[in-house]
């Protein structure tokens, strides 16, 4: 198994690719940390794998929430060691009435939420956990983009692509900056997959997607964990600052 003696921590990891995250991980042999805002779904989660034999720890937090997240990886740490793969997945795309907000009628508190959730999110991560991955001399991290960060998309609003674009920006920075330290940094930048976040907008404009899909249909969230896997195992060693589409052709940003 490829990442075995690993501890993974996964954001966003209780519902759709996140979770898919965590369970290829914890069958891949790692130990998996759980961080997420929704706490029933992420016990039942981390319980479900622990009956398996897997080793999971859910801790709750609010990804935006610096001193969250802080009291989360305290909590993870303590349960399974030092963590040396971050997978920043947690995210969010409002909508209002499966419509996007266009710009000028957004509130400034939705434009501030996105950017917490989206992005602030990856620095307080990658602040509480890269001192240890820099003293270790190892790790692995990965954050999820989007298409909607390279090209316009729009069913989705501009808080949402301008955040997934700045994380494409701080993964080249951060892999530069950490690189001779021993760790990786890159992204994936997803196309349309088949989650809850999705299913928020009408059903046609998912299948008008699935259309100009050159593989004609919307990806999996196990696909997105095959990538995520890839890029955080030892094959992907010499692999970083990349953004990695896994968008079935569409848009090939
Ligand atoms: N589904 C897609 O088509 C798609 C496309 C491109 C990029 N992405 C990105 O992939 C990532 C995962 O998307 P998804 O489709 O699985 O979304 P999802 O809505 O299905 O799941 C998101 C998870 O994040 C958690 N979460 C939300 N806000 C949080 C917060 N403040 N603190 C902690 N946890 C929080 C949710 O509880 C949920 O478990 C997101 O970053 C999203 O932007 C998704």
């Amino acid at each position: 198994m490829r990442h075995d003696k690993r501890v993974v921590l996964v954001t966003g990891g209780s519902g759709g690719i996140g979770e898919a995250l965590v369970e290829r991980y914890a069958r891949d042999g790692a130990a998996v940390g759980i961080v997420d805002v929704n706490e029933e779904t992420g016990a039942a989660l981390a319980r479900r794998l622990a009956d398996a034999g897997l080793g999971v720890h859910f801790a709750h937090a609010d990804v935006g929430d610096f001193a969250a997240c802080e009291a989360a990886c305290r909590a993870i740490e303590a349960a399974l060691g030092p963590v040396d793969t971050l997978v920043n997945n947690a995210g969010i795309s409002p909508k209002h009435a499966g419509k996007p907000m266009p710009v000028w009628q957004m509130s400034p508190d939705e434009w501030r939420r996105v950017m917490d959730v989206n992005v602030n999110s990856v620095f307080n991560f990658c602040r509480i956990l890269a001192p240890g991955m820099v003293e270790r001399r190892f790790g692995r991290i990965v954050s999820m983009s989007s298409v909607a960060g390279k090209a316009y998309l729009d069913i989705v609003a501009a808080h949402y692509s301008t955040t997934k674009a700045a994380l494409i920006g701080m993964t080249r920075h951060l892999a530069g900056e950490l690189g001779p330290h021993g760790i990786t940094v890159n992204a994936i930048a997803p196309g349309r997959i088949d989650t809850p976040l999705v299913r928020g907008v009408a059903r046609e404009a998912n299948e008008k997607v699935a259309q100009e899909t050159p593989l004609r249909r919307l990806g999996a969230p196990d696909e997105v964990a095959s990538t995520c896997l890839f890029l955080t195992s030892d094959e992907a060693a010499f692999v970083t600052g990349q953004v990695i589409d896994v968008a079935g052709g569409w848009l090939m940003t």
